[in-house]
């Protein structure tokens, strides 16, 4: 079966992209057999950073992924675009995708199903200056990469950086069906009404690259950091439902979006697993934010299955 390709997305920061990508990724991967494949996209690169050691991306690129003229950049996701900008054709999926993350201090790998297309901080300089005809190059870019990838994974999971810029629209295009993490307040809700409000503004580019499929839509959210304390939380995951609803009705989102059950608790051994380069299954397996990823993991793979 071919892979479905799911963005992960948001118009605010910091609600918990990375997070989701890399721990649903591992679950989906090491708990239940599916071939995952992470590709970030951000010039963060949180999800690099966090599946890999920095010796080990080092190692890998060859040089320091952030200096200039580093060759390891071509290993990375900025060579997509930067092959769309220059003509060239230098992206090799083979060279550039790590297959087996993480691995431990000896270099065994602990998840083999799962892959890592990492970024490098250089993507923070591909979307500017660019002119009308760049940008019509840079945005199926991604798309052009991943298709043939397709049949080698489940899952192609996409981690976006916290804005609609042209990179962004790029995993749009790519990608089947789009996943926004949600921070249960206020200001993440406002960014989901964004996205969704933006999504639609580009609508019609969206279907002239993309022609014969349509757009790809929101299909699912997803509730991180959430806190059992107090009313604030609870609420919060009411108003997210009651916009599910509303942007449903509008048709703003796809017909059968979602919240995913259930919603990942606040968890302490989240960041420690980030720091110590492992997906919190594999840090503390028996953490409330590990019982909480392979729940979700075993919901998405049933919500997304369904979807075609
Ligand atoms: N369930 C959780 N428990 C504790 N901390 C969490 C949880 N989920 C996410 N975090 C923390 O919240 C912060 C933001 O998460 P993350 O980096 O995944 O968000 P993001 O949406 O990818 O951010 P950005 O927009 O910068 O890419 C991180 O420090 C992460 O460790
Ligand atoms: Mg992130």
């Amino acid at each position: 079966m071919a892979a479905k390709i799911i963005a992960f997305l948001n118009f605010k920061g910091g609600v918990g992209k990375t997070t989701c990508v890399v721990n649903l990724g591992a679950c989906l991967a090491y708990l239940l057999g599916r071939r995952v494949l992470v590709a970030d996209l951000d010039a963060q690169c949180n999800s690099t950073f966090w599946l890999l050691r920095p010796r080990e991306f080092q190692r890998l690129a060859g040089e320091d992924p952030g200096s200039a003229d580093a060759p390891g950049r071509r290993r990375t996701t900025w060579q997509i675009y930067e092959d769309a900008l220059r003509g060239t054709r230098d992206f090799d999926p083979a060279a550039a995708i790590v297959r087996g993350v993480p691995r431990n201090e000896h270099g065994t790998e602990l998840a083999p199903f799962l892959h890592l297309l990492p970024a490098a901080t250089d993507l923070l300089d591909v979307e500017f200056g660019l002119d009308g005809s760049n940008v019509r190059r840079l945005r199926p870019a991604l798309h052009r990469a991943l298709e043939p990838l397709r049949g080698e994974y489940d899952f192609i999971l996409l981690d976006c950086p916290p804005h609609l810029h042209y990179v962004t629209q790029s995993a749009v295009l790519a990608a089947d069906h789009l996943v926004v993490p949600y921070n249960p307040d206020y200001l993440s809700l406002s960014g989901f009404k964004v996205l969704c409000r933006e999504l639609r503004r580009r609508e019609e580019i969206f279907r002239e690259l993309r022609p014969g499929r349509p757009p790809a839509q929101v299909a699912a959210a997803v509730v991180c950091r959430h806190k059992r304390v107090g009313n604030v939380y609870q609420g919060a995951i009411a108003e997210l439902d009651s916009l599910i609803d509303q942007l449903r009705e509008r048709g703003l989102v796809h017909p059968a979006c979602a919240r995913l059950e259930p919603p990942i608790r606040d968890d302490v051994r989240v960041g420690e697993a980030a720091s110590e380069h492992r997906p919190v299954i594999h840090h503390a397996p028996k953490s409330i934010a590990s019982d909480d990823f392979m729940a979700l993991a075993l919901a998405f793979t049933r919500h997304f299955n369904a979807l075609p």
